[in-house]
């Protein structure tokens, strides 16, 4: 298989259910003014939604490369679905959003079929989906079920080769997340490769070579370069550590340096 093309590397911050207001600003305004110093990065902070409108005025003049994200939705423009956010609303005021999370496939329940109805939702409103896959537990060598590339083929049904080339896949094995035990960068990119091989499969080489895999899973400023060292992976999906304004701006730091 011919190279990758990293054109753009990411570090996305997923806030998850974290802050107050007060803190959302802080965080936001630090790492707007750090970012003004960092390149070759595009920065991603994915707040809880209610901090959204706010955090739109507050990033007014920040640094072209620091977007906004959410981190779920609903599949529907609108309806009778209580406490829910449509692709509508979140339309304009978001350049990404974050589907599939572990945390929604296991506490609420997330199908890969729901998943695969958000990606289309969100494609079909202009926004960026973070499609999220992961294993639950570390595999063994002879494990025959492939969990990951099961919710990577569910996510992407239906997704043309046109809307391929706007999406972007996390690789988040479960065991990793919030736990401080990180898969290695050898590990990830492994899995990485796997995933970039079914995509070729799907989609051709060209359109797969240049989709965004990014590693999720206890990033921190420390370990986020052995994960750039892969060259399959082309970023970071931050949860933990993309709280702390310094250690996120290390991690788009190192997420942004040339390698
Ligand atoms: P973590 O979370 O960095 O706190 O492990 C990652 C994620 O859930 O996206």
């Amino acid at each position: 298989m011919g190279s990758v093309n990293r054109t753009r590397r990411y570090a996305i911050g997923n806030w998850k259910m974290n802050t107050e207001f007060g803190d959302a600003v802080i965080l936001a305004e630090g790492i707007k003014y750090g970012l003004e110093s960092i390149a070759g990065v595009e920065a991603v902070l994915c707040p809880p939604f209610v901090w959204l409108y706010p955090m739109v005025d507050i990033l007014k003049n920040a640094p072209k490369n620091l977007q906004l994200g959410a981190q779920n939705m609903h599949w529907l423009e609108k309806g009778a679905y209580t406490g829910e956010i449509s692709p509508l609303m979140l339309k304009g005021l978001v350049q990404y959003v974050i589907l599939g999370h572990s945390e929604r496939r296991y506490y609420f329940n997330e199908s890969d079929e729901l998943v695969n109805d958000k990606v289309l939702a969100a494609l079909a409103s202009g926004m960026t989906p973070v499609l999220c896959v992961g294993e639950k537990a570390k595999r063994k060598e002879d494990d025959k079920n492939d969990p990951v590339i099961d919710q990577l083929v569910g996510g992407l049904k239906e997704v043309s080769k046109d809307q391929m080339k706007k999406i972007i896949i996390a690789y988040e094995p479960v065991w990793a997340i919030g736990t401080g035990d990180a898969a290695t960068g050898e590990y990830a990119g492994n899995v990485a490769r796997k995933i970039r091989n079914k995509i070729v499969q799907l989609y051709g080489e060209e359109i797969a070579h240049n989709v965004p895999i990014l590693y999720g899973g206890s990033v921190t400023g420390k370990n986020t370069g052995e994960f750039m060292d892969e060259c399959e992976l082309d970023g970071v999906l931050v949860g933990g550590a993309s709280l702390k304004i310094d250690e996120f701006l290390e991690i788009c730091k190192q997420a942004g340096e040339y390698r």
